[in-house]
């Protein structure tokens, strides 16, 4: 190790002071499944429904002369402190670039030296993937067995791989893509993967005849309207988590029970961040939140005839949770690590 002022003699319970471990999507995808991510990011509803994390609200850096903008979303949970640096940049998808990049730094709270810096757009994928399943698991009808997916990028496979590990018995999977092509491959893919009858669907009335809904596009003007959603749907609204996205259509959404994963930021940047403005709905009729319904505070489908909305945008507690996991499991292995001080 290097001699430097800060590092001399000085060690934490974690690891050397000044080696940072620098950990790749492949070193985080064999580290983390979803079955871990699904119990993780679980914990982390609970811990923050009991007022055990810290997680300030995000905050945006909008470059529209680039269409797109970054996110800087820092979180204590569970002795690990973090911040997620990610950018979120749609038309990525025409250049054959991913839309959604993400960087996370994981701290050690005790001296506040980095303890790793790692791929953060698998964990992304993953958590969000997995809090969308944790909402299945609470909100669904346990007898759903047919779902549409409205969009067919990165999240959308993640949700269908939680989903596929919390509901037994579903029988189809409809998907829809603005581009058909998308729908094809999000198809064959996940039939092979997941062993499910996956088929694209024509329109997104078709798609959102289902169990379970969940829309994972960037759109910023509602696609799903109330008509295509018949009583006892649960809805996953994951795609909207900037301000003025939306996909549900208002009428949905005040006609639906709401669930969010945290009102604030769900309020300026989630599914009801546009009917909020435009005063079609009021915060009040917004039931609670996923982690209130995890620990028990607020009861979660109360009957088989009832929509529930969750209206997802990703905390950086979940997040942070997951990189905690993965450093804890590659610790003391042979992953690059190097002085950054
Ligand atoms: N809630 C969260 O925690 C969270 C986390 C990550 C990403 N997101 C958001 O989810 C959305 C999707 O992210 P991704 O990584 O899957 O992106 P992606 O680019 O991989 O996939 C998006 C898909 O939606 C399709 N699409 C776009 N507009 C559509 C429309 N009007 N109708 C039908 N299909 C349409 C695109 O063709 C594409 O296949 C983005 O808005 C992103 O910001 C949310």
């Amino acid at each position: 190790m290097r001699h430097n002022r800060y590092s001399v003699g000085r060690e934490t319970k974690h690891s050397p002071i000044a080696k940072v471990l620098l950990l790749g999507r492949s070193e985080v995808e064999e580290l983390l499944n979803m079955g871990e991510a699904l119990n993780a990011v679980e914990r982390s509803f609970s811990l923050k429904a009991e007022g055990r994390v810290l997680m300030p609200p995000k905050l945006y850096l909008d470059l529209p002369e680039y269409h797109g903008d970054f996110r800087a979303m820092p979180a204590y949970i569970e002795g690990s402190a973090g911040l997620k640096w990610v950018s979120v940049y749609p038309g990525n998808l025409k250049r054959n670039l991913l839309s959604v990049v993400a960087t996370i730094i994981l701290c050690d709270p005790d001296s506040g030296y980095p303890l790793a810096i790692m791929d953060g757009t698998y964990i992304t994928d993953m958590r969000t993937g997995a809090a969308g399943g944790v909402a299945v698991k609470y909100l669904a009808r346990r007898d759903s067995s047919i779902i549409g997916m409205i969009g067919a990028g990165k999240q959308a496979r993640t949700q269908l791989l939680a989903i596929s590990e919390v509901l037994p018995g579903i029988k189809e999977v409809k998907v829809f893509d603005q581009y058909r092509d998308a729908a094809l491959r999000y198809a064959q893919e996940m039939r092979v993967n997941l062993n499910l009858n996956i088929r694209p669907a024509e329109t997104i009335e078709e798609a959102a005849e289902a169990d379970i809904v969940v829309t994972t596009t960037p759109s910023r003007t509602p696609i799903v309207k109330k008509h295509h959603i018949k009583p006892g749907t649960h809805i996953n609204a994951i795609g909207a988590d900037a301000k003025g996205k939306q996909e549900l259509e208002s009428d949905l959404l005040r006609g639906g029970k709401i669930i969010v994963d945290e009102i604030e930021q769900a309020s300026h940047s989630g599914e009801i961040n546009v009917p909020l403005c435009e005063g079609l709905i009021k915060v009040e009729e917004i039931y609670g939140t996923l982690g209130e319904v995890v620990v028990g505070t607020k009861k979660g489908r109360e009957s088989d005839a009832e929509i529930t909305i969750f209206d997802s945008t990703g905390l950086a507690i979940q997040d942070i949770i997951c990189a905690k996991l993965v450093y804890e499991k590659c610790r003391g292995s042979d992953v690059p690590a190097f002085e950054l001080f």
